[in-house]
């Protein structure tokens, strides 16, 4: 069945903080949904046919799905944990936290409270971090499947440095996530994620493991974290005397290229920096996180100048929101505050096919090219009186979305399309 979705269209074919010409703004526009995936995109009285379905969300604008490259399943409970940072803020909330999800059915249950926030905050897909039972990993799957979500997830490795209760083995972190593998990865709309934690909780015979499972399964995205907190780095070099720095632990493993996805990497070395770059590794700078937990300020002009490709995520536990538009916000104020200015247009790139190309699926999502799959979000720019009243004073595109990205969350979410349907239960306004 084709339906079409009306409304004030806008998609990006470039970053705009590299070419100028970028995105197509439709005014009167329309996108034409048929089996989950975009039919067409045009202008309304193009598109307009007898018989066919419509919804009318002018005056709302419709933008591909929101991404979310980097978030923690099970920290939906962790998340606002006060007074720590990150070695602290791990072993005081979030291993505990996290040690529960051995237990199915609250998997089950927090599988389905995590996918509703994402829903809620117009998020269509994300690559989650599970715990480290391999159950976790399955709820996620199985309840992402339920709703047709484009979820990537994995169970993280982690063999010391935590409790007992959320270890494994090298070999039985290497086995489960094999088996995950087999039995999810590219099921439906499921990618799997080789989840190595970070260097502290894995041994080296651990990542070693990992990079096996990478060169078996080149079709597998990887995160970790890295190079979040000084402490940490601290750690991290004496755990490996050997390495040269923090991403040549990663890279003596075989784990860098375009698949991995490296959590924060606040404080780099230049070296770390120049292999990024040649590698294809790519940056998530997580802002909110960043800034609750104290860890530090993200280099964005840094990072895209040396030619790091980067995305932008939650990081809800350590991140304070599920909202892409709180977490560009916050992106904006840490980049003020290194003298840097994130432009709204390259924000709302960053959060849709910036992140698809973070994550290598700007083929199918992030975009709304014919032929991809119908993950859509419709955004009121005057959901709060608050953002009522500053809309009036707005005469740009640009200025609109600025105010989405500075006073947006949830409310300002009209709808939220995954594969061509309306998944937000609230009725959509007008
Ligand atoms: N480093 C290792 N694990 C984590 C985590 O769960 N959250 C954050 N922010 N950093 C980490
Ligand atoms: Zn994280």
């Amino acid at each position: 069945m084709k339906h079409l979705i009306r409304g004030r269209v806008l998609n990006f074919h470039a970053d705009p903080a590299e070419t100028e010409d970028n995105h197509r703004f439709i005014e009167d526009g329309a996108i034409i949904v048929e089996g989950g995936k975009i039919a067409a995109i045009g202008d309304y009285a193009d598109l307009r046919a007898d018989g066919l379905a419509e919804t009318d969300h002018r005056p709302h604008l419709i933008l591909p799905g929101f991404i979310d490259p980097h978030i923690h399943f099970p920290q939906v409970q962790v998340i606002a944990s006060w007074g720590t940072q990150l070695l602290d803020w791990l072993n005081t909330y979030t291993f505990p936290e996290e040690a529960r999800f051995s237990d199915p059915a609250h998997a089950a249950r927090m599988a389905e409270a995590f996918l509703d926030r994402l829903i809620e905050a117009g998020t269509t897909t994300a690559s989650a971090y599970c715990s480290v039972h391999a159950g976790s990993a399955e709820a996620l799957f199985a309840a992402a499947e339920a709703r047709n979500m484009a979820i990537a997830a994995g169970k993280v490795m982690m063999d010391r440095n935590a409790p007992a209760a959320v270890l494994d083995t090298a070999q039985q972190g290497y086995d489960e996530s094999k088996a995950l593998i087999a039995k999810w990865h590219g099921r439906g709309r499921a990618q799997y994620v080789i989840t190595p934690r970070f260097a502290i909780t894995s041994t080296p015979a651990q990542l070693a493991a990992a990079g096996q499972l990478a060169a078996e399964h080149p079709e597998c995205l990887i995160q970790t974290h890295m190079s979040e907190n000084r402490d940490e780095i601290a750690l991290t070099r004496e755990l490996y005397p050997q390495a040269r720095d923090y991403l040549d632990v990663y890279e003596q493993v075989g784990l860098l290229g375009p698949k991995l996805m490296l959590g924060h990497c606040i404080h780099l070395e230049p070296r770390e920096i120049a292999r990024m770059a040649e590698t294809g590794s790519r940056a998530i700078f997580c802002p909110t996180s960043n800034l609750f937990i104290g860890s530090g300020l993200y280099d964005a002009e840094g990072a895209r100048a040396a030619g790091i490709v980067a995305g932008v995520a939650t990081d809800v536990g350590g991140g304070t929101s599920y909202s892409m538009l709180t977490t560009l916000a916050e992106g904006y104020k840490v980049m003020q505050l290194r003298g840097q200015n994130l432009h709204p247009l390259a924000a709302f790139h960053w959060a849709t096919r910036g992140n698809a190309l973070a994550m290598g699926m700007a083929d199918r999502i992030g975009t709304l090219e014919p032929g991809t799959d119908a993950d859509f979000v419709v955004l009121n720019a005057n959901a709060t009186p608050a953002m009522a009243l500053r809309m009036e004073r707005a005469t740009t595109l640009a200025e609109e979305l600025f105010i989405l990205q500075i006073m947006g969350d949830d409310r300002a979410i009209a709808q939220t399309y995954v594969a061509g349907q309306p998944m937000k239960h609230a009725a959509t306004p007008g």
